[in-house]
């Protein structure tokens, strides 16, 4: 019986949410390992992370690659290659395709800047500043071939100040963020240990 679920991290830059992860899975009560973390950039601080920490590390930038088609069949063969059984996306910033949804759809959840189904897309905590909204957050779903559309599993409010621009909005977020990734990362994967996910 497996005591912990292998996890893939895909992110796309400075990795806060991957460093919480990491530092959550060194108990071994957590329930997950990070066996890999892929990044669709290189030279990230969240690659220097993971590696710091002796975890391995891929790169498949899109420009490397004919189409997105291409790209989306090598990041599937990739991160199938490190057999998870969970694929975490902590602000990876490209769209997963059909091939990899295929494979791992269902089981591969991404976390976003905002209280969906408001502000999808890139500029979340922009955009939420932008309407003028005084709650915002962030959300943690399940990923589907939509841009931020899938089931929510949780979410956590967090307050829009007066004085905030987006950078301090985001970051405000971000702490949040972290806390609700590594909790339910966690309860996800002791789930799948159980036996009783869905
Ligand atoms: C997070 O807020 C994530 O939701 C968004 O980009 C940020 C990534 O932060 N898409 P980090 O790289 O984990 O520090």
């Amino acid at each position: 019986m497996p005591t912990t679920v292998r996890l893939v991290v895909l992110i796309s830059g400075a990795g806060t949410n991957l460093q919480a992860l990491i530092e959550a899975s060194a108990d071994p009560a957590y329930g997950a390992t990070i066996v890999a973390v892929g990044s669709d950039r290189p030279d990230v601080e969240g690659l220097v992370r993971a590696q710091l920490h002796g975890i391995e590390t891929f790169v498949l930038p899109t420009a490397d690659f004919e189409d997105r088609v291409d790209w989306d069949i090598a990041l599937t063969e990739t991160v199938s290659s490190f057999e998870p059984g969970l694929v975490v996306l902590a602000g990876f910033m490209k769209l997963t395709g059909p091939a990899f949804l295929g494979v791992f759809g269902g089981r591969t959840v991404n976390t976003h800047p905002s209280l969906l189904p408001s502000f999808p897309g890139l500029h979340g905590p922009r955009d939420a500043l932008a309407y003028g909204v005084k709650v915002s957050g962030a959300t943690l779903f399940v990923v589907d071939e939509g841009v931020d559309t899938g089931p929510i599993i949780a979410q956590v409010a967090v307050p829009v100040l007066d004085d905030d621009d987006e950078a301090t909005l985001h970051e405000r977020i971000k702490v949040s963020e972290r806390a609700m990734l590594v909790d339910w990362v966690g309860r996800l994967a002791r789930k799948i240990l159980a036996g009783t996910a869905e």
